[in-house]
C-alpha cells in the first residue's frame, strides 16, 4: 500500500489537484501575461514553466484555430470578451510543438472577491481524431507573421506586454465587424492592432519608459511614433496598405490630435477605431502608476470624450459590444 500523505486544506489542497490531474491548466492575469502553468500543462508545452510564468500568453500558446471564428486565442477571447467556452473543439500549435493537437478547452474567468475579473483560466481535454475541428491547421499568412514579430519588438522595447497589442488588435476587429466593414478591412484592423505603436521603438527608453511627468520636449518626442511607425511600415510591400491607418492611430475627431491635425472623415476610420481600441486597453490595465479603471470608469471616458477625441459612432458601437460581453 502507498503511504498517504498528511491531510490537506484549502490554497494547498486545490494546488496539489492542479499538480495531479493530467489535463493541461493555464492561468492569465488581467493583462494577459501567464499566471500559472500546471505539470501537465508544462509537458506540453515542452518548456520549463518557471521561465514562462509572467511572460504574454502568445509567447506559449501560439494559436488555436476553431471552426467558426478562424484564428484566434480562445483563453484571450474569454479574457477580452467574458465569453466562456465549453468543451470548444480546437487544434492547439505552440512555439514548442509545431504539429497541431486538437484539444477540446474549457475556458473561465477568474474573479476577486468584489466580482472584479482578474484574469481568465483555460483547462484542456484531448480530443481524439480532432472531431469539430478544421483540418489542416493553416499556418499565418507572411502579413501577420511580420506584425507578431513588430508586436514582439514593440514588447520588448517599452515594458509593455505584446498582450496590450493582441487586445487592441482583437478589439479593433470586433468593431470593424460590428461596423460592417469588409473582410479584408477587418483583417486589416486585426494587423493595425498589432502594430499601432511599433514606431516607439525609434524613442530613447529613457523617455519611453520614465516614470512621472514628461517635460515638453519629451512629449514631442514621444509623439513621433506615429510616423516613425509609418515610414518602418512603408518600407514592406505587404504591409503598404496599413501604413496611413498606424499614422493617423492619435489624430482626434475634433482636429486636435497628430500628427496630421486631421480631423472628422479626413481620418481613416481603422484609425478611428484604434484609437477606441488603445485607449479602453490603455484605461483597463494596470500601469506602474495607476490602477486599472473599472469597466464603468473606462466607458464613461469613452463616452466623455466622444465627439472630440473620439468618433462618435465607434465609441457607440463599441460600447454596445461591451454591454453584450458583460
Ligand atoms: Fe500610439
Amino acid at each position: 500500500m502507498k503511504e498517504l500523505a498528511p491531510v490537506l486544506t484549502g490554497p494547498e489542497a486545490a494546488e496539489l489537484i492542479l499538480e495531479s490531474i493530467p489535463n493541461p491548466v493555464i492561468m492569465i492575469n488581467n493583462d494577459s501575461t501567464i499566471l500559472y502553468i500546471n505539470k501537465s500543462m508544462e509537458s506540453f508545452l515542452k518548456a520549463d514553466r518557471c521561465e514562462l510564468v509572467g511572460k504574454p500568453l502568445v509567447e506559449a500558446l501560439y494559436k488555436g484555430l476553431t471552426l467558426t471564428d478562424g484564428y484566434h486565442n480562445p483563453v484571450l477571447e474569454t479574457l477580452i470578451t467574458g465569453k466562456e467556452f465549453s468543451n470548444r473543439p480546437v487544434e492547439i500549435k505552440t512555439i514548442f510543438n509545431v504539429t497541431p493537437r486538437p484539444m477540446l478547452i474549457s475556458t473561465f474567468l477568474i474573479k476577486d472577491g468584489e466580482g472584479r475579473v482578474a484574469g481568465a483560466c483555460a483547462f484542456f481535454t484531448d480530443n481524439p481524431g480532432g472531431k469539430g475541428t478544421v483540418p489542416p491547421f493553416e499556418p499565418p499568412s507572411k502579413r501577420l507573421e511580420t506584425v507578431y514579430a513588430f508586436a514582439e519588438a514593440i514588447g520588448a522595447r517599452d515594458g509593455c506586454t505584446m498582450g496590450h497589442s493582441e487586445k487592441v488588435a482583437q478589439y479593433a476587429k470586433m468593431i470593424a465587424e460590428r461596423m460592417g466593414q469588409d473582410k479584408e478591412t477587418v483583417e486589416q484592423a486585426y494587423l493595425c492592432g498589432m502594430v499601432h505603436d511599433v514606431g516607439k521603438i525609434g524613442i530613447p527608453e529613457s523617455v519611453l519608459n520614465k516614470e512621472g511627468p514628461l517635460t515638453g520636449e519629451e512629449y514631442e518626442l514621444i509623439m513621433g511614433h506615429s510616423r516613425i511607425g509609418a515610414n518602418i511600415l512603408a518600407r514592406i510591400s505587404w504591409l503598404n496598405d496599413i501604413v496611413p491607418i498606424v499614422e493617423a492611430h492619435h489624430e482626434r475627431y475634433n482636429g486636435n490630435g497628430y500628427p496630421m491635425g486631421l480631423k472628422g472623415d479626413q481620418i481613416p476610420v481603422l484609425s478611428r477605431i484604434l484609437a477606441v481600441a488603445d485607449a479602453f486597453d490603455a484605461m483597463t490595465s494596470d500601469r506602474s502608476y495607476r490602477k486599472a479603471f473599472s469597466l464603468e470608469k473606462a466607458v464613461g471616458e469613452l463616452k466623455r470624450n466622444a465627439g472630440t477625441q473620439f468618433d462618435p459612432e465607434v465609441v457607440d458601437v463599441f460600447i454596445d459590444l461591451l454591454k453584450e460581453y458583460s
